[in-house]
């Protein structure tokens, strides 16, 4: 038996050798590995299955020094990294020059966070002395659903975890609290294009814009690329399709004449007999069900997962962000499955 401490410190060491170790964040888990070797970061690619030129977060631990990894750092980014650090934000700024290329996809810029969960930060701190950067993107196959415990995790890595196999490691820190990834924020491009939202979460536009005085943008055609931001991502095997409320009762049972197999996902109260999952009706604690109960609904071998549309407001930003891009391959599906 192996005591935390002890599965930290051989965490730490794997990556120090160049190895993949799963770890819990407050988003969801990462898969990571040492920012500054590029091979150890190209075993990322590998595993997952995800095109060369997508970047990855580098993760510090706190304290860390931002002009190590950075150059012009803005005064901007200090105070949000004063704010929300450490925590569910991501900045994108300009990569120093001694940062591999393999980072960033090639771009010029790199992006940072500082995690708030106890175990990435005690692996942050022992990596390297607390002075590396673990590049860490969501530790799940490309285009699945962002794993949020340790056993979603062994799910997308079946057979692939252990000593000597694509991933070292898998550290268990429990279910992940806010659900969803990160708030990413553009700095970058500061003096032109102002502060840019590129993802939003749980941090949100408001709380930014009340720390440095300027509200986020949408990205336009010449905002860094994000992986995240590819329409169709966060999706299950099963297609998902969004639906409003008052339509649900007599598409369900359309469906049904049809011979059609579906699962709901739901948070306002909806008696369901097919497989179904109740979610909060507050944002924070929809976005910490959320992806486990797409996961859980995919295993139902369901034809369709239908998902009740939540509210439209800016508190449910990130969630809809998500469920958007979880649905966006499945246009027009309901409509196929009604024709004859
Ligand atoms: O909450 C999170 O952010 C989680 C946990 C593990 O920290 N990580 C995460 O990583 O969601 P990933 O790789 O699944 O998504 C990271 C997003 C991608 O959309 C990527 O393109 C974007 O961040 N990104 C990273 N570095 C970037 C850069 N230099 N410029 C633009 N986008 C960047
Ligand atoms: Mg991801």
């Amino acid at each position: 038996m192996t005591g935390p401490s002890e599965a930290i410190a051989a965490a730490a060491a794997s990556l120090e050798a160049g190895e993949l170790v799963a770890f819990p964040t407050e988003t969801v888990y990462g898969l990571g590995a040492d920012a500054e070797n590029p091979a150890a970061v190209a075993r990322i690619y590998a595993a997952k299955g995800r095109p060369q030129d997508h970047p990855v977060i580098v993760h510090v631990a706190p304290g860390a020094d931002l002009d190590y990894w950075v150059t012009d750092v803005p005064p901007a980014a200090r105070q949000l990294a004063q704010a929300f650090w450490p925590g569910p934000l991501t900045l994108i700024l300009k990569r120093n020059t001694h940062i591999p290329d393999a980072v960033s996809g090639g771009q010029d810029t790199v992006g940072i966070r500082c995690p708030s969960h106890p175990v990435a930060i005690a692996l942050l701190s022992a990596f390297k002395g607390g002075k590396g950067g673990v590049a860490a993107p969501s530790a799940n196959k490309f285009g699945n659903v962002s794993p949020t415990t340790a056993q979603h995790v062994k799910d997308e890595f079946a057979g692939e975890v252990g000593a000597g196999m694509a991933v070292a490691a898998v550290l268990d820190g429990g279910n992940s609290q806010v659900g969803i990834e990160s708030t990413i924020l553009d700095l970058s491009r500061l003096a032109t294009h102002g502060p840019v939202l590129l993802r939003p979460g749980h941090i949100s536009s408001q709380q930014i814009a009340d720390v440095i005085g300027a509200m986020p943008q949408s990205p336009d055609q010449t905002a860094p690329r994000a992986s995240g931001t590819l329409e169709s991502h966060y999706a299950p095997k099963a297609p998902v399709a969004l639906l409003p409320t008052c339509d649900i009762p007599a598409t369900v049972s359309a469906l049904a004449a049809r011979g059609r197999r579906v699962a709901l996902i739901h948070y306002t109260p909806i008696a369901a007999s097919e497989p179904s999952v109740a979610l909060p009706d507050e944002p924070k604690g929809y976005a910490y069900g959320v992806y486990a109960a797409l996961r859980a609904m995919d295993q139902e071998q369901v034809d369709l997962i239908l998902v009740e549309t939540p509210p439209q407001d800016a508190e449910w930003a990130g969630v809809n962000d998500r469920l958007r891009r979880a649905a966006f391959g499945s246009a027009g599906i309901i409509e196929r499955f009604l024709t004859p």
